[in-house]
């Protein structure tokens, strides 16, 4: 078997810069694929964060101006990661996140930023001068989903290109925005090129000319090809739904070991589970949650937006409460939400504990010490806290839509019978019905034998990379084979 080298772009990668699943994708999948002859390397943009992870690394190439200013192209390797950094100062060096500044707003220049990032992609996808290039250039999401139509419209023989949806939410349309800035010839403004409602649209130039989409389960690939799960590309998508495919998502289960994790204090794993106790109490106590063993404990990881259903968490708190249970909630993002929990959390001292920001210690904590975790989504196109979850232990309880279809089994009469339960869904995704499935989660947890016999179940199914990564390599080649 020969070795496959495939380019991978992205926005984000951890452990060097997250914001979401994106990062956790971008930053686990090349170790998984390194066993199966395929060799990545990642392309991101020269944060701050990664120039400094870098050091002084080799330039592969220099550009005289991109997009307003000079930048290079560094090779380097980092946190496990062969990586190429395009440092471009004039787009990247800046305080604030990847996408957003300081105050939380968008960087005006956002399409010129991630323009640049899939300029580069295509320039070292096919190689600098007369320097092998790679067979494969792999996008992720809008802020790479140029790259496919670069390669496109330069002509030649070019890398096979493939597309990564992680959330059609975020699709990159920028009205007043020309082919010429972009440096894409005329005839790309065209309905099976980058035009998309009168602006161009980076993924859905992605979507149209890359040779394979995939998305991060197949769930979420049969939904986006629907109107109501489509988002206004669901007929680019059923026109494309033979290069369609779904390939779930993995955990880093190195990162992810409730065996090894050093940031609980303590360990366990699928048939030693007796020191969770000990994690729960941790939580409790981490948080100011009442020292209540008895009393069953939710938790919820999350970003809140919209997609993430929270405020159906809120409404269905009086089943929380009547239950005589626990919440405790890790996550950040729209105000209304933060205020809305943190106001609860005052309300219930002791019952219901919220931590706003962004914590990867605690993250690991709850899903730890939790007994069940809540994950209400509207849509979920695979979602990585309901893994996550399995893994520790903690039941997951989540709306019957996406990722979170493929991932979990609810703990039916039937699947509790034939032992294959792993959690709870529910659907339509409303707070009814949200409040119906943690009844549900409370009438088992008051019967410790079938509870646990979930739990021990849920532990055991593989989250790991291993059967997706397959996947991957097995796409690559067919489309490299062609
Ligand atoms: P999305 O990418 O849509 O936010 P995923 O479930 O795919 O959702 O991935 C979320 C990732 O971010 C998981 O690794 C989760 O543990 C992590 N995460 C989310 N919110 C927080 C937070 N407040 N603190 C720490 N980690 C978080
Ligand atoms: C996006 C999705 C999430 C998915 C992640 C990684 O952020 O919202 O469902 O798990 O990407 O693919």
């Amino acid at each position: 078997m020969s070795t496959l080298r495939v380019l991978a772009v992205a926005s984000e990668a951890y452990p060097l810069v997250k914001t979401g699943g994106l990062a956790d994708v971008v930053g686990a999948l090349p170790a998984a694929l390194a066993p199966l002859g395929v060799q990545v390397r990642t392309l991101l943009p020269g944060y701050p964060a990664i120039l400094r992870a870098i050091g002084a690394a080799p330039v592969a190439h220099a550009y005289a101006n991109c997009f307003g200013g000079a930048a290079t192209l560094r090779l380097a390797r980092a946190a496990g990661l062969d990586l190429a950094v395009l440092d471009a100062p004039h787009l990247y060096a800046r305080d604030g996140g990847p996408y957003l500044d300081a105050r939380g707003e968008e960087y005006g220049d956002n399409p010129l930023r991630f323009a640049a990032l899939a300029r580069a992609a295509a320039d070292l996808g096919r190689g600098f001068g007369g320097q092998a290039g790679f067979d494969v250039v792999h996008a992720h999401d809008w802020q790479a989903a140029l790259a496919p139509a670069y390669l496109h419209y330069d002509g030649g023989t070019r890398p096979a290109t493939v597309m990564t949806v992680h959330n059609l939410a975020f699709q990159g349309r920028f009205p007043g925005l020309t082919v010429d800035t972009l440096g894409l010839p005329w005839h790309a403004w065209a309905i099976d090129g980058v035009e998309y409602y009168g602006a161009i649209g980076y993924l859905k130039a992605g979507l149209a000319l890359a040779d394979r989409i995939t998305t991060v389960s197949p769930t979420y690939a049969r939904e986006i090809c629907t109107p109501e799960g489509g988002m206004g590309l669901d007929g680019l998508l059923r026109h494309r739904a033979q290069a369609l495919r779904g390939i779930l998502n993995g955990i880093d289960d190195t990162t992810w070991n409730p065996a090894t994790d050093p940031r609980i204090p303590a360990r366990f794993h699928a048939t030693r589970r007796t020191a969770r106790v000990r994690n729960r109490l941790a939580l409790r106590e981490r948080v100011g949650l009442a020292p209540r063993p008895e009393a069953p404990l939710f938790g919820v990881v999350s970003r809140f937006s919209w997609q993430k259903g929270l405020d159906l968490v809120l409404e269905a708190l009086p089943a929380i409460l009547a239950g005589g249970a626990q919440l405790a909630v890790l996550g950040s993002g729209e105000r209304a939400l933060e205020k809305a929990f943190a106001a609860v959390a005052n309300a219930h001292p002791g019952q219901v504990a919220v931590r706003l920001g962004y914590d990867e210690d605690l993250a690991h904590l709850v899903q730890a010490g939790s007994d069940a975790i809540l994950v209400p989504s509207r849509f979920e196109p695979c979602g990585l806290t309901q893994l996550c979850a399995l893994r520790y232990g903690a039941l997951p309880i989540v709306a019957r839509v996406g990722g979170l279809v493929d991932t979990v089994v609810d703990a039916s009469d039937a699947a509790q019978a034939d032992g294959t339960a792993t959690g709870f869904q529910f659907g339509p995704v409303t707070a009814a019905e949200l409040t119906r499935a943690i009844e549900r989660a409370l009438a088992l947890w008051h019967d410790p034998r079938r509870w646990r016999r979930v739990q021990a179940h849920a532990m055991t199914i593989d989250v790991s990379w291993r059967r997706s990564a397959a996947q991957y390599a097995e796409l690559y080649r067919e489309i490299v084979r062609r």
